[in-house]
This record gives C-alpha cells, structure tokens and sequence, in this order.
C-alpha cells in the first residue's frame, strides 16, 4: 500500500513535468512560425542546417546532468525534424510532385527533398513494387507494359488523397492524362530535365529500367526524350534543368522555385 502510494506520488511529479513539456514544446512551435514568418517576409532563406547544429549543441549545454547527453541530443534531433515538418506544412500546403524521363533524378532529388523538408516520401515505382511483390522489370517480362500502366493509373488514382507528399513518379506517368490531371490537383509537378547524354550516362550501367533493356544508346533515349517532350511539358508547373549540376543544388533550386511560385500566388504560408 505504502509502495503504491510512492508509486503514485511520483507518477504525479511526472504528470507536473510534462505539462511544463508540452508548454515549453507549444511555446517554441509558436516562435518557429513566427521565425518562419518573418524570413519569407524579408527573403531570407528558411532551412537552416548549421543553425540547427547551434541549437543542438546550446542544448546539450544546457543540461545539469550530463548523463542525459545521448537523450537531449535525441530528443532534439526529432524536435527539429518536427519543426521543420511544421515549416513545410505552412510552406507548401500540397504535394510536391517529380515526374521527368528515367535516370532524369526523381527518386534521389525527392530523397534529399524528403529529408530537407521533413515530407514523407512516396515513389511510385517503388508502391508498385510493394503491391505485386516483384520488380518492375519482371512486371514488363511477366505481365506486359500495358498491364504495368493500369496498375501504375491505380496507383495514382490511390495516391490522390495525400496531402503533404513528395511524390516521385515513374517516368511513364505523364503519358496517362487522368495521372496529370489526378497529381495536378493536391500537387505542384516539378519537371526534372536531362540531355540525352546525362541520361545515358547516368543510366548505362542501369539494368532496371525495361524500355532501355537491349537499346541503352543515346539515340535511343533521345528519341523516347523527343516522344514524350510535349507531354512533359504540358504536365509541368516548373522546370528545373539538372546537367552538371548536384543533388543539393538542385533541391534548392526546388525550394527556392517553389517559395516565388507560392509568394506569386499567395498559396505559401496561409494555414
Ligand atoms: C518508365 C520509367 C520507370 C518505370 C518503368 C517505365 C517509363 O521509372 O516506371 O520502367 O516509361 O519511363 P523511372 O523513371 O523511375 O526510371
């Protein structure tokens, strides 16, 4: 009895504990919108990795007990990961959607991109792979490219409630109006282009990608660049050329973009 009451006592001084959390964690939330706030009203840049080092490190030393280091630095890690998921939510209230031709960078720019703006990845190619448990290559050999599309239609058919996603996309889905028409509306379409000799480059030692299976030439690839050009184009709500330059150029080019495009039209910033 006596054992439980000092149990209780002590959960008690836990519960007192985390409402100063929650209170402290509600309070700095509020700052960082109103941080948020202030550089897009002076054009400043919004993430910050070497700020986010400061604050971690000024953390640590604000620690009594320094048995406690590994968990300070934990639980700040995920409070900036949240911070900057809370940021992105008011930026870019939509998705951020990647299409362009194979080996044009969706799936590692929206890796990087995820892991900038704390936004959950989905990549297309990689939802179906999951769904018929096999790779995409053995989808074309088992059941044909026609199928491969269906399955592909549905998957973005599903992918049309998501809010707040990077979605990369197969470079096939532009050729499907009702895929543009669906990803267009919870989505901004970022456009990623490359010259035939950055694709092929990028792609020749590839051996995943069917339609180049047995025709990896530049030739080739330019001239399946040519088919689709109009149909990317018109998909796109910008374009974002990627030769010669790396991932983390390019995933600013896309934050800053996207920032003027919001600033434009007033989207950014409003919940
Ligand atoms: C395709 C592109 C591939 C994959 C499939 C068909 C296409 O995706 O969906 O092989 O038609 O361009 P990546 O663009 O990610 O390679």
């Amino acid at each position: 009895m006596k054992q439980l009451k000092e149990l209780e006592k002590l959960r008690q001084e836990i519960d007192i504990w985390d409402k100063k959390l929650v209170e402290a964690f509600e309070g700095r939330m509020k700052v960082v919108l109103k941080v948020l706030a202030y550089k897009r009203k002076h054009g400043l840049p919004i993430f910050h990795g070497k700020r986010e080092e400061q604050v971690l490190q000024k953390a640590v030393g604000h620690l009594q007990e320094k048995d406690f280091t590994e968990e300070i630095q934990a639980l700040y890690k995920e409070i900036m990961g949240i911070s900057r998921k809370l940021q992105s939510k008011h930026l870019f209230p939509f998705n951020i959607v990647l299409i362009g031709f194979m080996g044009s960078g969706k799936s590692i720019i929206g890796s990087h991109l995820s892991q900038q703006l704390a936004m959950e990845l989905l990549d297309t190619d990689r939802l179906i792979e999951q769904k018929m448990n096999r790779s995409i290559k053995s989808i074309f050999e088992k059941y044909g490219e026609g199928y491969f599309r269906r399955v592909e239609r549905d998957t973005v058919k599903a992918l049309c409630q998501e809010e707040n996603k990077i979605i990369a996309c197969g470079g096939g889905i532009v050729l499907h109006p009702e895929n543009v028409r669906d990803l267009k509306n919870k989505g901004k379409v970022i456009l990623l282009e490359a010259s035939a000799e950055t694709i092929y480059h990028r792609l020749k030692e590839d051996t995943t990608r069917p339609l180049l299976e047995g025709q990896m030439t530049k030739e080739h690839i330019a001239s399946m660049l040519q088919d689709r050009k109009a149909y990317y184009q018109e998909a796109a709500d910008m374009i974002i050329g990627t030769d010669k330059k790396d991932i983390k150029e390019i995933g600013e080019e896309i934050i800053f973009k996207l920032l003027s495009l919001c600033a434009s039209s007033d989207i950014g910033g409003r919940r």
